[in-house]
């Protein structure tokens, strides 16, 4: 069983060791520093709080998961040669991260939160990886959910699917469940319906051989009710709707 420390324990960091643990991740091969937080959290989750240079000692796989203006202060006095290091830092270049880690063994990430529930959406492009380090990486990634080697040129566009993704799925979740209660359902009985049904409809088109759009279909038979409120989706522009947000999205990350 490999050993993860992570410079850095805010959000991010929080999510990934919740779903590291859940896993079945033992507390102690968790090792965390950051100057506030590190000691409190290490007390409540039973991982382990320690200086940087300890940490990645003491780590097979070092996170970097502070904020990204951080990067040159926090890296520069930690010897980080040949470690494996998973860099979570929104917008920061391999280029940028190798320069100033000095690490030829680079994976940058773009984990959605839900790795917190080992159902996490990983975006990832590395520096060509030891096999060691490879295996390290994969079995860390497997640990929170589903990753995809995507090009770090569509990192910003994964990041508002994906990144982004979850908060506008919640925000359907919410609208179907406020629809329900204005038509008379009970507000959290409306919720718990909205959630199952968004999560059954995943499943289902995640365990079928047919494309989103023929499901869609497949559900609404002609002149039924799904499709008469499938039709007024069309004439509301959904669709436009949602590409509209995502791009409002891309363009705020290239900021
Ligand atoms: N939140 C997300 O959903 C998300 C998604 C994708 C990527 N990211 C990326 O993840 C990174 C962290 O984001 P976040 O939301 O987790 O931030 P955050 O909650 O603000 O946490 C920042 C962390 O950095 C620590 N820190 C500050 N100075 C430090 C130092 N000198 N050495 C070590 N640690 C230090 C802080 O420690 P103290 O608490 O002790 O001050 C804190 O734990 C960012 O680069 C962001 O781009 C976040």
């Amino acid at each position: 069983m490999s050993t993860y420390g992570f410079i850095g324990t805010g959000n991010m960091a929080q999510a990934m060791m919740k779903g590291l643990l859940r896993q079945g991740v033992p507390a102690k091969d968790i090792h965390i520093t950051s100057p506030r937080s590190a000691e409190k959290l290490a007390a409540e989750l039973g991982v382990v709080a320690m200086s940087p240079e300890s940490l990645v000692a003491a780590s097979d796989l070092v996170v970097l998961a502070f904020l990204p203006n951080q990067l040159e202060k926090i890296v520069q006095p930690l010897n980080l040669q040949d470690k494996l290091v998973v860099s979570v830092l929104a917008g920061v270049t391999l280029e940028t991260l190798s320069a100033a880690t000095k690490s030829t063994q680079i994976v940058r990430t773009l984990p959605n939160v839900n790795v917190a529930i080992n159902q996490g959406v990983i975006a990832y492009a590395s520096t060509v990886l030891s096999a060691t380090h490879e295996k390290v990486f994969q079995q860390f990634a497997d640990s929170l959910g589903h990753h995809f080697d995507v090009s770090e040129s569509q990192f910003a566009t994964f990041s508002a699917v994906a990144g982004s993704g979850p908060a506008y799925v919640f925000k359907f979740i919410a609208a179907l469940a406020q629809a329900g209660t204005q038509n008379g359902l009970e507000a959290t009985l409306a919720t718990k319906i909205a959630t199952q049904t968004v999560l059954g409809s995943a499943e289902m088109l995640k365990q079928s051989d047919l494309t989103a759009q023929a499901l869609q279909n497949a559900v609404a038979s002609p002149g039924g009710s799904t499709r008469a409120g499938l039709d007024d989706f069309d004439t509301q522009n959904f669709d436009a709707v949602v590409a509209h947000a995502i791009l409002a999205t891309i363009k705020h990350k290239h900021l």
